[in-house]
């Protein structure tokens, strides 16, 4: 039957990871809280709101809801003013091939991301027509490690979620898969994304012969 391929997007698809950690870092720094690269973990995969909440809370900073507001638009804003130039240089080793791959096999592909950006960010990138279904951060309500936001993926293209498959960089993304009943694939450190089924560096790593028996299983 059909798989459905659904793709996480910072991190998997396009090296935007960094750019939303340099945002988060700057803003911080001016609240004077310690934010660590392993801190970023934490925050890889979940939503804008529930990323500020980690930050606040690594510093025990209480704030108001407006103040929560002023810094989730600054942090948008730096975060924007670095992926303002981004094009196809950004898209991480192998992606293209590997959605071409999936295509020409007839396969359904979907884009699942925390994201509120990600449309934009595909078309930067001239990726966006890949996609038989985008659910970002603008269609869900509950963050990973909930599921919601794979689980509507997969019924959108009509695909059950046992014949769906994941690949995520986070933590949350990837216990979202699982718990969603989907195969999950790491891309990323094994030591990190221990819960996955099979984890690879990159997609340079996972050959077209692994993709294949995914579909035939
Ligand atoms: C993804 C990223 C997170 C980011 C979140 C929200 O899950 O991994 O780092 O905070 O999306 O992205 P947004 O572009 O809406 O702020
Ligand atoms: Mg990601």
């Amino acid at each position: 039957s059909k798989k459905a391929f659904i793709f996480d997007l910072d991190g998997v698809i396009v090296d935007t990871a960094k750019y939303h950690f340099m945002a988060w870092q700057k803003l911080a720094d001016s609240l004077d809280i310690l934010f660590t690269p392993e801190h970023n973990e934490e925050l890889k995969g979940v939503s804008r709101v529930r990323s500020l909440e980690i930050i606040l809370g690594l510093g025990n900073v209480t704030a108001t809801e407006e103040e929560k507001q002023k810094w989730l638009t600054q942090k948008n804003e730096d975060y924007l003013s670095y992926i303002e130039k981004m094009d196809d240089s950004e898209i991480l080793p192998d992606v293209r091939e590997t959605l071409e791959f999936i295509k020409e096999k007839g396969q359904g592909i979907a884009l699942g991301s925390a994201s509120k950006n990600a449309r934009p960010i595909l078309e930067k990138v001239g990726l966006l027509h890949f996609f038989d279904v985008i659910v970002d951060g603008n269609d869900v309500t509950n963050a990973k490690p909930d599921p919601e936001v794979f689980v509507r993926a997969s019924k959108l293209l009509g695909v059950s979620n046992e014949d769906a498959i994941v690949f995520e960089d986070s933590v949350a993304g990837i216990q979202a898969a699982n718990i969603a009943g989907m195969l999950s694939i790491g891309i990323g450190e094994k030591s990190v994304l221990k819960e996955a089924k099979y984890c690879f560096p990159n997609f340079l790593h996972m050959d077209t012969s692994f993709i294949e028996t995914l579909i035939k299983n």
